[in-house]
Parts: structure tokens; sequence; C-alpha cells
């Protein structure tokens, strides 16, 4: 077997020993230039005067281009054509791109970049959520609101009720190859693209329609990205465009890279949302009305905002069957650098919401966190017939059919001692008059499939040589989570050759067209299926070769151990490749895949927008220093969905980095905006991302290996995103041990900052 089986990550040598070769490591032909623009240094207003001519003259220098220099669209947006490339006179955001260099060294061109003199008519920005809401800066008309039953009346006569606020920071990529993007011009105006990019396709349309030229005059190649987390779905369009126009002006190569400090200010973060609830609940714990008030900051365009915010309110149940519930969702308009994608695309912002409200009835009852979202689960998988659970829906209609988080806690809590651990824990916060422990628990079942159906679709190229080599191209791009290992293990499963016969190659526009941005997990959801509908395709064709050859029906062949075998005959595959040159059939096919069922309307909140339900669970140990706020992570136990994973050791990575990356947000990473907009934490030194010290010491993470039941490539399930919010439960925790300090509920906000400890301390304790 190829699938189901770990292998490691096909660069991970590559990797490690620094040959793995990025957009930056591409040799550049002689002559190559080098980009950066140079940033307003306002929040908002208008640009009255911009003298650039000592950046002109300055050392190294070829060229200095601003919006009026464009020769046609001045557009680096997804969609909404609101993101000018350079500013058209207004600023939106400190840090926006105004003016472009373009010099001999990347050196030069930054040091160009600080000299232009620009005047402004400085206007008062709208920075936070509540400025926001004051002035009514929206990206729609008002709130979306989606709702199911009637949550006014339930609250009303429920015989508990308790209301709330959580407020989440956003969070800074932090991927370890900054943005960046290289343009070599070519024959007739054709332009060609190296870009570190989720999106090629996205960056192959934003560079024709600034060169004016048709889709099919750009081709846009992506090897791999040192990380993209959401952050390189669109925030790459402008470098990529920089480099097509100044290639075009040029003639030359143009390559184009953020520094850490640049890409930090100038591109989008994950988005912050306040979420307020009211909920009222039976003596059990059972919800039976909720409200959520979710407030978001957008930045200063739309860029993705709208499908995060949809997300987010698409995950304010997580895990729980909800009766009653309404969900307002105001997507704001700030003066900040435009939000964007990040891991879990909304989704964790909303899991947080519900999980913070768990936690909180749990508090007001007294009752194990446990057994309240116990409670209040969908039905199971088993149980779960239309005529048992007429209602086992979600919010937005839904019906789940494929819950496992009941059986999987069961085994869970066993596997992580939670009942021994929690007495051990209450016993020793009794005993410690300083340090305290606290466990959080955290579920998670998260949607899969893009919410704009169009999206789940994929392509595929495969060719097989006469030699038995195969070569594999699909739509997906390679960030480090492994997709391309994947794939080809689907290839190699498939033909039943080794994976030493396949080659990954790049992902290239110019041989998968018109692709999606490789997120929402479905990478290989989407491009596994494909590249199994090519292969399956060429194997049809060397079947009835083989066939032939054999004297046998081509029922009758397996493709195994680099073979392939009739019942009495046998013949390697490079063999039988060369037999269908011979016999002149074709070795070379497409593939194409979209993800049946879904069908969903964001305006009404109602559908079908998931194939299935990615699931998970875990459990975090910490310690705080009361004193001090200081806080450490002792242990995480994770029990994570991947279905039938595909290839165990890469799913176990994912959820490891998932878990770390999720803890980073809602603990250390702290973005800081001053009140003119300015970011502060624009670099390692005030940003603090979690370090390989700051995993857990005990890290127990395992599969649930349980096949989907629906028909996914070889029965997996996604697993990018869905572990990021295993994170949850080390904020949980935080604030359970918290509540070891006194009465009251802390009312934690993240990130759990030493200093937002010691206030949720001091709030326990009634102290504030
Ligand atoms: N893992 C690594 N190592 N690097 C990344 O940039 N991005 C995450 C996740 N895991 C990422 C990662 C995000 S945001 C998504 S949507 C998925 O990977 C995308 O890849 P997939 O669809 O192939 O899972
Ligand atoms: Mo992932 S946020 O969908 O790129």
């Amino acid at each position: 077997m190829s699938v189901h089986r770990s292998s490691p990550h096909d660069s991970a040598p590559l990797h490690v020993g620094g040959a793995a070769r990025y957009v930056d490591d591409i040799p550049l032909p002689r002559g190559a230039l080098h980009l950066a623009f140079g940033l307003s240094t306002i929040a908002k207003g208008r640009i009255t005067d911009m003298d650039l001519s000592l950046v002109r003259k300055a050392l190294g220098v070829v060229a200095v281009l601003t919006a009026e220099d464009l020769p046609f669209a001045n557009d680096v947006s997804p969609g909404a054509h609101d993101e000018p490339l350079l500013s058209d006179g207004t600023v939106h955001y400190h840090g926006q791109p105004l003016f472009l260099v373009v010099a001999e060294s990347h050196l030069l061109a930054r040091k160009a970049a600080r000299l232009g003199k620009i005047t402004y008519t400085e206007e008062t920005p709208i920075l936070t959520i509540k400025e926001a809401l004051a002035a009514d800066s929206r990206f729609e008309d008002g709130p979306r609101v989606w709702s199911k039953g009637d949550s006014r009346t339930a609250i009303k006569s429920a015989p508990n009720r308790i209301s709330g606020r959580i407020t989440m920071g956003g969070q800074e990529h932090f991927y370890l190859e900054g943005q960046a993007a290289l343009a070599l011009p070519q024959d007739n105006g054709d332009m060609e693209i190296h870009s570190s990019t989720q999106h090629p396709t996205e960056i192959q349309h934003k560079v024709a329609e600034a060169l004016g030229i048709p889709f099919h005059g750009v081709r846009v190649e992506t090897r791999r990205m040192g990380g993209g987390f959401g952050g390189k779905e669109s925030q790459g369009n402008a470098l990529a465009v920089a480099c097509a126009i100044a290639a075009r002006l040029t003639g030359r190569a143009c390559k184009m890279r953020y520094d850490r400090d640049d890409d930090m200010v100038i591109t989008g973060k994950r988005h912050d949302f306040e979420i307020d609830y009211e909920v009222g609940f039976d003596q059990s714990g059972r919800i039976l009305g909720i409200e959520f008030d979710q407030k978001t900051r957008g930045g200063w365009a739309l860029d993705l905002t709208l499908p995060v915010a949809d997300r987010a309110m698409l995950h304010s149940d997580n895990a729980y069957l909800l009766d009653h519930v309404t969900i307002t969702s105001h997507r704001l308009k700030t003066n900040t650098a435009s939000a964007t994608a990040f891991r879990g695309f909304g989704g964790p912002q909303g899991v947080l919401g519900i999980e913070r409200v768990m936690d909180h009835i749990a508090h007001t009852l007294g009752a194990d966190p446990v057994d309240v979202r116990r409670i209040n689960y969908y039905a199971p998988m088993q149980a779960n017939t239309a005529a048992a659970h007429p209602t086992n829906t979600t919010p937005y209609g839904m019906e789940v059919t494929d819950f496992i988080l009941g059986e999987m806690t069961e085994n869970f809590l066993e596997s992580a001692a939670y009942v021994e651990r929690r007495r051990e824990i209450d016993a020793w916060n009794a005993a410690q008059p300083i340090l305290k422990k606290g466990l959080g628990f955290s579920p998670v079942k998260f949607g899969i499939s893009f919410t704009l159906t169009h999206l789940n679709q994929a392509g595929a190229l495969v060719h097989v040589y006469a030699d038995g080599s195969i070569r594999i191209n699909h739509g997906g791009t390679e960030m480090g989570q492994g997709l391309f290992q994947k794939v080809a293990q689907v290839a190699a499963q498939t033909f039943g050759v080794d994976q030493a016969a396949i080659k990954i190659t790049a992902t290239d526009t110019a041989k998968v067209p018109n692709t999606s941005a490789t997120a929402a997990s479905s990478g290989s959801d989407l491009n596994g299926m494909a590249v199994k509908i090519a292969c399956d395709t060429i194997k049809n064709r060397l079947g009835e070769v083989a066939a032939k050859h054999f004297g046998c029906a081509p029922a009758e062949l397996r493709f195994e151990g680099g073979h392939v075998n009739s019942p009495s005959k046998s013949m390697p595959f490079a063999d039988l490749a060369a037999l269908a040159y011979q016999s002149r059939v074709s070795l070379s096919s497409t593939g194409f895949y979209k993800t049946p069922d879904l069908s969903w309307d964001r305006i009404a909140g109602k559908g079908r927008p998931f194939f299935y339900f990615a699931q998970g669970l875990a459990l975090t140990e910490v310690v705080i220093d009361t004193l001090t706020g200081e806080n450490r992570i002792l242990r995480a136990d994770i029990l994570h969905d991947a279905g039938a994973s595909l290839n165990p050791a890469l799913d176990i990575g994912q959820v490891e980095g998932g878990y770390v990356q999720g803890a980073g947000w809602l603990t250390t990473e702290e973005l800081v905006w001053d009140d003119k907009g300015r970011l502060r934490t624009h670099a390692p030194s005030t940003y603090k991302i979690p370090a390989c010290s700051d995993r857990p010491d005990v890290f127990n993470v395992d599969l649930w290996d349980a096949p989907n039941p629906m028909a996914t490539i070889f029965r997996s399930k996604a697993v990018g995103e869905p572990p990021f919010m295993h994170g949850i439960s080390a904020f949980l925790a935080l604030s359970d041990a918290i509540s070891a300090c006194g009465p009251k509920y802390p009312m934690l906000d993240a990130p759990a900052t030493p200093e937002r400890i010691l206030a949720a301390i001091k709030r326990a304790r009634d102290e504030l």
C-alpha cells in the first residue's frame, strides 16, 4: 500500500539540507532588478504632494512608479476591485504602498524607498471595532443575521441565563519564507511569474489584468512555499503584479520580496473578533437558547472578509446541537491592514465563542465542563437516522449525519486520564498558594469545503513515459503541509508502483488551468481525487493493452508491486508502458473532480455548505504563576479524526503544528496598533510566536482511524486547518487555572498574555 502509510515529506531532505528552492533562491538572469514599495506613514487621508526626486536620484534606482504610471488596472484585490497596487491619492492604512522603486539591488531599492517626501491632509482614522460601529463603517449594508428557532423566547423562559463577551486578537502568519515574486519577461509581451502563492491562478489573473493581456499570456509557477497559512491566498498579488509591471517596463527580470518588517506592516492578518453572547440553559447545562453577536475588523479593503465572517458564523455551533439560535455578524471596515485568510478562516473565532460559553455555563452551575459539552453534543452517527433525530441540524439547516465526537470523547477521556488528573489538579491547587494548574477541554467539528461552492473543483495532468516513470501535476500548491507527497501516494497506489516512479512537479497555470486556491483544507480531497481520475483513465488504457497481450479480461488484471498481473502472467509496469507506446496508445491524461452534493445560500444562511465534518478533541494542562501571570503548557493530549489517513506521519505533523499555532494565537501572539494606526509589533522582537521550547513537554497526539463515511479520496479526511482549533484547549486551561484563584468567572480575553492573566485573576477574586 502507498496510501494509509507513513512516509516522509517528499522534500524533507531538501528542507533540512537547505537545498529546497524557494522563489528567492532561483538563479536570476543577468541584469535582474529588485523592487521595494514606499509606504504611507499615516492611517487615513489624502496625498497632496509626492516629491520623489530624491528617490529617483538615489544610487542604483532604475525607475520609480506611481499609480499614474500603471498602464492598465491598478488593482490587486481578489475580486472586489477595491485594492489599488499603488495609492490612487487616498490613504487607507498606515503602511499602504504609495510608490514603487525599481533598483539594481534589494538593499538599494529599500534604501531609496525611504527617501520619498509625501505630504498628506490627514483625516481621523477608524481603527477599532468600537469606532467602526459608531461610524457604521461596514462592508455590507448592515449586520448579517442567521437564525434557527426562536432564541429570544427560549432564552427568556430558560431557568438559567448568562451573558458575556470575549475579545480575541488577530494573528500574524509568520510564514518563515516571506512574500516573494519574480517576473521574467517573455517574447511578445508574455510574462512568466514565479510566486510564493497558494493561488497561482489568481496571480495569473491579476498580472494579466495589470498588463492588459489575456490570461493565456501569463504563466505562473509555484514549486513550494515556506509556509502560507492563508497569508498567501491573496497577499502575494501585489508583489507579482509589481514585478510584472516593472519587467514589462524595463524588459528585465524583476524580483520582489518583503523584508519581515514590511511584510508584517503591509499584509493582512487573521481577523480579530469581539463576540457577545447571551445564553439560556437548564440545570444540566443543556443550552435552550443562544445568541451571538460577532464583530470583526476587516481592515480597509474587502479581501476575503465576507467568507471569513461567514465561516465564523458557520462554526458558532461547533460540536453542539442548538435548537434556538441567532447569530449576528458585523463586518467592519477600518483603517488597518486588510485582514485576510488564516488557518481556519474565521472558524477558530466562531468556535472559541461557543467554547467560552460552555466553560462559562459549567462555571455557573459548578458542573464539569466536559459533561456540559457532552450534554450539548450533536446526536451520534449511528443513532442519527432522520426519524430518530429529526432536528440534528446545524443553525444553517444542514443535517449532521457524521458526528463521531461522542464516541471519540469516551475513548479520549480514558486515554488522557481526565477524571484522575482533574482530581489531582484540584488537590494541587488547594495546597498551592502561588502556582495554579488548569485543565482545558475542547472538541472541534470543522466543515470541509469552500463555502463558495464553485471553488470546489480541481484538475490534474498525468503523464506516463515509455520507461514507466510517471510525472504528475495538479492545481494544488505545496506550503509544507505535505500535499505533494500525499498526492504522489495516490498516484503510486493507483498504478501499483513504488513512489520512486512518481515525479512531483511544480504547480503551473500552463499545465492545469482555472484552479482554486489551495485552501479550506481541501487540497488533498480535491487534487488527490483529480489525480486519481487522471491515473485511472491511463490505467484503463494500459489495462486494455495488457489484457490483449495476456489474453485475459481487463477486469482480471491487478496493478501491484510495480507489475501488472493477470491470473497467470505478469510483466513490469515499465514494459507495459513501452508496449502501450508501441501500440500507439495515449499515456497522458487530464483529470477533473468536483465535490458532489453541495448547495449553499449565504444570504439566507441555509443549505449544505460542507461535504463532511472533520473532528477532534484536545485536553491541555497548564500552570500559571499568579504573581506574574507567566504560564506554561505542561501537557497536551489530542485525538484527531483524519478519516482513513493518507499518511499518518504527515497528518500527525499537521495536528501538532496546528495545535501549537492555535495556542500561540491565544497566548503569546499579540498585535498592538497605536492610536495613530501604526502596528507596533512588526518584528519577532515584539511579536512572540511559539518556539520549540514552548511546545508541551508531554504531547500525546493520536489519530482516530475511521474511514470517512463520505466517498473522499481513499476515505481520508482533510487535516490542514481543523487541528488549529485544538489550541483553544490551552486558552481554556489558562482560564481554568485562573478560576482556582477566586469565586468569580474570570472572563479571560485572548491572547492570554501575562497582563491579561493577572487582570483575570483580579476579576476572579472580585478585586476589579
Ligand atoms: N501546514 C504547513 N506546514 N504550512 C502551511 O502553510 N497551511 C494551512 C494548512 N497546514 C499550512 C499548513 C492552511 S491555512 C490550509 S488551508 C491547509 O494547510 C492547506 O493545505 P491542504 O488543503 O493541502 O491541507
Ligand atoms: Mo487556509 S486559511 O484556507 O489557506
